[in-house]
């Protein structure tokens, strides 16, 4: 396919040189290969084992990769992100979530270290004069003023004990922020407010529900437990809110890489300011290793070019992240908005088509998922390449049951990897078509020796430095969402028609979209007869 980044033709001659091969053959020929392609990077309190020797790869794949991430700008770009230029093109907007977690001795532009120490010290102070009889925070934010705190608070629940319970509501759906505030004293709780842009309908309605609630249940002063943050102070105030603390998030840090700036507020409150620090601390340890790495030995890098090379090249139009731990839980739902509110995107920074496909990332918690989708991945007519996330020390009671976790993740890379023959799988001649399963499927491994705040840091810090480098080999802008907003302008419009009121009419994309096409108009009447009856 030609296009905007088509795939260089020594890229495609390698695939299809592999596509006679496979991984059984791969093993069986190289030796070396497990040590070959796996890397160990050390995070000063765990380390982590990155196996992608299962992947369809050999190492000149890998080699051919590396020269095509250099001709596509990989490395330029990523000196213009950490200088603080306006790679997001087209919302003329420096990236600065990196410098975010610089230090005062790092190599970050003095400006945007400056960025990062607002931040913190804000973080520090609110934490530090939140009084203890605050016993809950309730966090309203969605997108990545949700997804990012809501797994940290998730994983760290698993590693310490909580100061305080945090809860989320991100929905409109009013039953999220029911069941957020459902048994909580309002005289003790903390609301958090998360939002840079502070106009996403969502988190105002839960934020003014919530609000409502503190005030019906006695609070006096509810500014005193309601804190804001986001990038847009003004709008605060203009939102009517009783605000009492406001803190402050860069334009420049997009939601789905917030974790770094004040966002996580939540996460300090629940469980500590150190807890925040250290996954931080992970986050750093993850940029120095990005940008100080040589390529070969560069854990980011590699799994943005594997990424790119299942999807861009062989064709495996998705991927699933299974993380085999309950404590990453959330990690699927937190990287489908990462990589594919960065990356799903149709044109070129250039505005021109892109020729290959973008991707499509979904996924589940190990073992449940094998329970669920797995018969789809081990024997289905898509091949999915994997993730598989997990940890050897465990987090629960049962350390032999963790074990069985464990083995039950490199099973299935096994599995997929190498498959079982129709011969080889033995039995009744009419099953073994049905018993057989291809194999030959790919995969990485991401065995962390712990799950410790700052390998938290360092897993997140791994993707978000991986999608920038799947993103820049796209040649797609991975800061913008545009798609997101024409979906926006029509909820408006239709939530007027619902309410037989003037809906929106200043945006020229919805006004595009003919207000009265049939589909429409018949859901409303239909929604609007039913609701009368409720
Ligand atoms: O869905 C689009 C989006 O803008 C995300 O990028 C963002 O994380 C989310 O909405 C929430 O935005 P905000 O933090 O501005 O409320």
């Amino acid at each position: 396919m030609s296009g905007a980044g088509s795939v260089p033709p020594q890229l495609a001659t390698l695939a299809r040189s592999l596509r006679t091969s496979s991984l059984r053959d791969l093993f069986a020929t190289d030796v070396g290969r497990a040590d070959s392609l796996s890397r160990t990077l050390s995070l000063g309190d765990c380390e982590l084992f990155f196996d992608f020797s299962k992947q369809l790869v050999t190492t000149q794949v890998i080699e051919a990769l590396f020269s095509t991430a250099h001709e596509r700008g990989v490395f330029d770009v990523r000196k213009q992100m950490i200088a603080g230029e306006a790679i997001n093109h087209t919302e003329g907007r420096a990236v600065t979530h990196v410098a975010m977690r610089a230090v005062s001795d790092s190599t970050a532009p003095a400006s945007l270290r400056a960025l990062a120490e607002v931040s913190r010290r804000e973080v520090r102070e609110t934490v530090q004069q939140t009084p203890a009889h605050n016993t809950h925070v309730v966090n309203l934010g969605i997108g990545g003023s949700d997804l990012g705190p809501a797994l940290l608070c998730d994983a760290l629940a698993a590693m310490r004990p909580p100061q305080r319970s945090v809860r989320f509501a991100s929905n409109i759906d009013p039953l999220d922020l029911d069941r957020a505030i459902e048994g909580l004293d309002p005289r003790h709780t903390i609301v958090v407010v998360c939002s840079k842009a502070f106009g996403t309908t969502e988190t105002l309605a839960n934020a003014r529900r919530a609000v409502a609630w503190l005030k019906a249940g006695g609070v006096s002063n509810p500014g005193a437990q309601v804190i804001a943050v986001t990038s847009q102070p003004d709008r605060v105030a203009a939102s009517g809110l009783p605000v009492g603390r406001v803190l402050s998030m860069p334009e420049s840090v997009g939601g789905r890489y917030s974790v770094s700036s004040a966002v996580p507020l939540a996460v300090a409150l629940g469980f500590g300011l150190d807890a925040l620090h250290d996954v931080h601390d992970g986050m750093r340890l993850v940029d120095e290793h990005f940008v100080g790495a040589r390529d070969a030995d560069n854990v980011p890098l590699i799994l943005g070019l594997l990424w790119w090379w299942n999807t861009a090249v062989l064709g495996h139009t998705s991927v699933a992240v299974v993380p085999y731990s309950r404590a990453l839980a959330l990690l699927p739902a937190y990287l489908q908005q990462l990589i594919m509110e960065s990356n799903g995107k149709s044109v070129d920074r250039d505005g021109r088509p892109v020729a290959v496909s973008t991707p499509v990332v979904w996924g589940g918690v190990g073992t449940n998922a094998q329970h669920a989708f797995f018969q789809m991945l081990h024997q289905g007519t898509q091949v999915v390449p994997c993730d598989f996330v997990g940890h050897s020390a465990g987090l629960g009671a049962s350390h032999s049951d963790h074990d069985t976790l464990v083995a039950n993740m490199i099973a299935q890379s096994q599995a997929l990897a190498f498959g079982v023959t129709a011969d080889e799988v033995g039995g009744a001649a009419t099953l073994r078509a049905h018993r057989a399963t291809p194999g030959n499927r790919p995969s990485t491994t991401l065995l962390f020796s712990r799950l410790t705040p700052r390998a938290l840091g360092a897993l997140i810090g791994t993707y978000e430095h991986a999608t920038f480098v799947e993103g820049v080999m796209y040649g797609v802008n991975s800061f913008d969402q545009w798609g997101v907003e024409l979906g926006k302008h029509l909820a408006a419009r239709v939530a007027a028609d619902i309410n037989g009121t003037v809906g929106d009419a200043t945006s020229t994309a919805a006004g595009a979209i003919r207000a009265t096409d049939a589909s429409t108009t018949n859901l409303v009447a239909r929604h609007r007869q039913w609701r009368n009856g409720r």
